[in-house]
């Protein structure tokens, strides 16, 4: 098949080097200019395991082309993927602006029938609005429009896409049924063909109920806190019951990323609007805004409510491993609080250094985790990167000036830190302290 993709961003870029892979023939469009020219040197702009070496290898096959001339990339294309962002506006609502350009251009641009797809995650009833935008353009040419959400995860998004669990088709044809049907065959048999509206609404719905577990095991872990319980044990044990999984229910400092606060936070905006108060993720989106401020309070503690002109080390910026998106990263608000009291805060992160200076100010980076570490009267676990899990505590033991640590992410066991003696404080366990 021949596909355009539209915008290089997350979406765009694994998806369509996701269906290069599967052998079809794959144009991507992006308006940055810079962005293109380093894709077709095979360079990816953002971090991803795995995405360069497909961009590569695809670009050589011939099958896999980046451009920023939309109308060549339509020509022969059968299929047209609109993935460009939808930012979250100030009320809280998905902002349609880069859709609404991109379906003009697309009108403008329409010589022969194609179905175009909009994969962005957008409100419910864009799909008609990008038809009627198209429409105004197209004149009397032929086309259907479709909507096919994406639940990719950053850090293993081109494994999710090429191991899809399911494939939402929303449609209102027959002849873009079984086109979509067709492209997404190779990837998953699980293939859900509805309405435009519904196909909408599964995206919000899905990732609006993967924050709520979250934000459910975050209250379960402050109420264990009060209670001498241990979060862990109770995911696990809630886990085993198939009902309820395993999944999504490790508490910490909260959810980030570009999907989860944007998407509940439109959600609420699109049933207000429909007139429709949706409480519970209102509520999943405060506990959620409060869960970060825990290891603040923890570290108050531990350092006795002193931190000007403590040293802390931060391990981790990302808003969460294998990535270095610092959108919506708990690191974001953690570290200028801890600036405020007057603190100095050293940090590091496996990959997201260089993007987390341009978020926060006056930041402080270490080139090695050790460097961060010495003489740090706390440190702070922000991320669950792989490297801190393995780090060498006796080590860390011999750099520090205080033997303290502050972890958002549960990443180390009580026992062992009670054996290392270390005063230890997470989410949802009991503190170890010094004895
Ligand atoms: C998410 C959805 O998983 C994906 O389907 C959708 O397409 C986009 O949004 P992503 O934002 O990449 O993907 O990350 P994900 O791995 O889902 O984690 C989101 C956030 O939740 C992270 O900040 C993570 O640290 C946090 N999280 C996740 C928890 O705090 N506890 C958990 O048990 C799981």
């Amino acid at each position: 098949m021949n596909i355009c993709v539209v915008g290089t961003g997350y979406v765009g870029l694994v998806s369509g080097v996701c269906f290069s892979e599967l052998g079809n023939h794959v144009t991507c469009v992006d308006v940055d200019e810079q962005k293109i020219a380093k894709l077709t040197e095979g360079k990816s702009p953002i971090y991803e395991p795995g995405i360069e070496d497909l961009i590569q290898k695809n670009l050589h096959k011939n099958r896999l082309l980046f451009t920023t001339d939309l109308k060549q990339a339509m020509e022969s294309a059968q299929i047209v993927i609109i993935a460009v962002g939808t930012p979250r506006k100030q009320n809280g609502e998905a902002d349609l602006t880069y859709i609404e350009k991109v379906a003009e251009s697309i009108g403008q641009h329409l010589k022969s029938y194609k179905v175009i797809i909009t994969k962005s995650t957008v409100p419910v009833g864009t799909g008609k609005i990008v038809k009627e935008i198209i429409r105004r353009h197209a004149g009397e040419v032929e086309f259907d429009v479709a909507s096919n959400p994406e639940f990719l995860r950053e850090g293993s998004a081109i494994y999710d896409t090429l191991n899809m669990e399911r494939a939402v088709i929303g449609v209102e044809s027959e002849k873009a049924a079984e086109l979509l049907i067709g492209l997404h065959k190779p990837l998953t048999s699980n293939i859900v063909l509805t309405n435009i509206e519904t196909a909408e609404m599964i995206k919000y719905a899905s990732n609006a109920f993967l924050a709520t577990k979250i934000s459910f095991i975050n209250e379960i872990a402050n109420v264990c806190e009060l209670l001498g319980a241990d979060v862990t044990k109770v995911a696990e044990g809630m886990g085993y019951d198939k009902r309820i999984g395993h999944a999504f229910l490790q508490a910490g400092i909260g959810y980030g990323g570009s999907c989860f606060p944007k998407d509940t936070s439109a959600l609420v905006a699109i049933a207000e609007k429909a007139g429709y108060d949706f409480r519970i993720v209102k509520d999943v989106e405060q506990v959620n805004k409060e869960q970060r401020s825990k290891v603040i309070d923890k570290l108050k503690v531990a350092l006795k409510n002193e931190l000007y002109g403590k040293r802390i080390a931060v391990l981790g910026l990302a808003f969460k491993p294998n990535t270095d998106d610092m959108r919506d990263a708990p690191s974001v608000d953690v570290i200028p609080i801890l600036q405020n009291e007057g603190a100095e805060v050293v940090a590091y992160d496996p990959v997201a250094n260089e993007n987390a200076q341009k978020v926060i100010p006056n930041l402080e980076i270490a080139d090695t985790m050790q460097e961060a570490i010495i003489n740090s009267d706390a440190i702070m676990i922000l991320t669950d990167w792989k490297e801190f899990k393995e780090i060498d505590l006796t080590e860390v033991s011999k750099l520090v000036k205080q033997k303290i640590i502050i972890d958002g992410r549960n990443i180390f066991s009580n026992e062992h830190m009670e054996q290392m003696g270390f005063y230890y404080a997470s989410i949802g366990r009991k503190t170890v302290s010094f004895n």
